[in-house]
């Protein structure tokens, strides 16, 4: 198994790609760290990786809260003894998240809470203890938006996944003499949730992005998820500081 005995804390597994992540890491043999503000969705994520007889606990959190992810790192290490992986996955992207000069304040402030905050929280708290082990790796989910500018505007989000990428950098160059490794993945359009419900309400945006992209159809979270599990496992030692797209070649394809 390629992640056996590795405690893994991943946020946003209550849903989407995070739940798959969470599954298929327990399924590599990761004890598994469900980081979640959704109770009951982060339940029914444990309830599947322990059906399928894997490892995993569940930790309420909001990411954009500096004493929950205080909490989330502490849960890991009371419980596991250790955190060999963060995988920052969670993240909003707002119906009322458009364009700079019709996007409210609220909204903005709301997005880099999550988006942003919440990563840099995270690795605020989980990288001491990763430097004090000699070893962790860091996993953040940026998109293919960071890389792209965009006629169907959301540009809350895009900042934010962009500051993601340069932030990824920045951790990967300070902390790789302690051991501890910073990675991105630019996911394209995948079909979760977060996707699906933003484009039930704009037919427009669904037929450019499957326009667009070469393969003709959306991503699906396990596509993104083994590249996760490449970068949780030691396989990966030496990538480091890498903002890695998996998105059918949505963001290589000129017309
Ligand atoms: N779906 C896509 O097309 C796509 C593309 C590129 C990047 N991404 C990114 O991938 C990540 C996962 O997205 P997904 O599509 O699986 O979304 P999703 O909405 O299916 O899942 C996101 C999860 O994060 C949780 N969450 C939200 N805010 C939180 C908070 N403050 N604290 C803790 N948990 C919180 C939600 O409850 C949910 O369980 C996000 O960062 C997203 O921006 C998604």
């Amino acid at each position: 198994m390629r992640l056996e005995g590795k405690v893994c804390v991943i946020t946003g597994a209550g849903s989407g790609m995070g739940r798959v992540a969470a599954q298929q890491f327990a399924a590599e043999g990761a004890k598994v760290v469900v980081a979640e503000y959704d109770q009951a969705a982060a339940e029914e994520t444990v309830g599947l990786v322990t059906e399928a007889g894997g490892e995993a606990s569940s930790v309420l959190v909001d990411v954009s809260m500096e004493g929950d992810c205080r909490r989330m790192v502490d849960h890991a290490v009371q419980t596991y003894g250790r955190i060999d992986v963060l995988y920052n996955n969670a993240g909003i992207m707002p119906a009322a998240d458009h364009s700079v000069v019709d996007t409210d304040v609220a909204t903005w402030d709301q997005v880099m809470a999550v988006n942003l905050r919440g990563v840099f929280l995270g690795c605020k708290y989980a990288i001491p203890q990763m430097a004090e082990q000699g070893t962790g790796s860091i996993i953040n989910i940026s998109s293919f938006v960071a890389l792209l500018g965009c006629s169907v505007p959301q540009d809350a989000y895009t900042a934010s996944k962009g500051a993601v990428l340069s932030l990824t950098r920045s951790l990967a160059v300070q902390f790789a003499p302690q051991g501890v490794r910073a990675n991105a993945i630019c996911p394209g359009p995948i079909e979760t949730p977060l996707l699906m419900d933003w484009l039930v309400k704009d037919e427009e945006a669904k037929r450019i992005r499957l326009a667009r992209n070469p393969t003709g159809r959306f991503g699906k979270p396990e596509e993104v998820v083994s590249l996760a599990i490449y970068l949780a496992s030691d396989e990966s030692r030496w990538t480091n500081g890498a903002a890695l797209v998996v998105d059918g070649g949505i963001s290589i394809n000129y017309f």
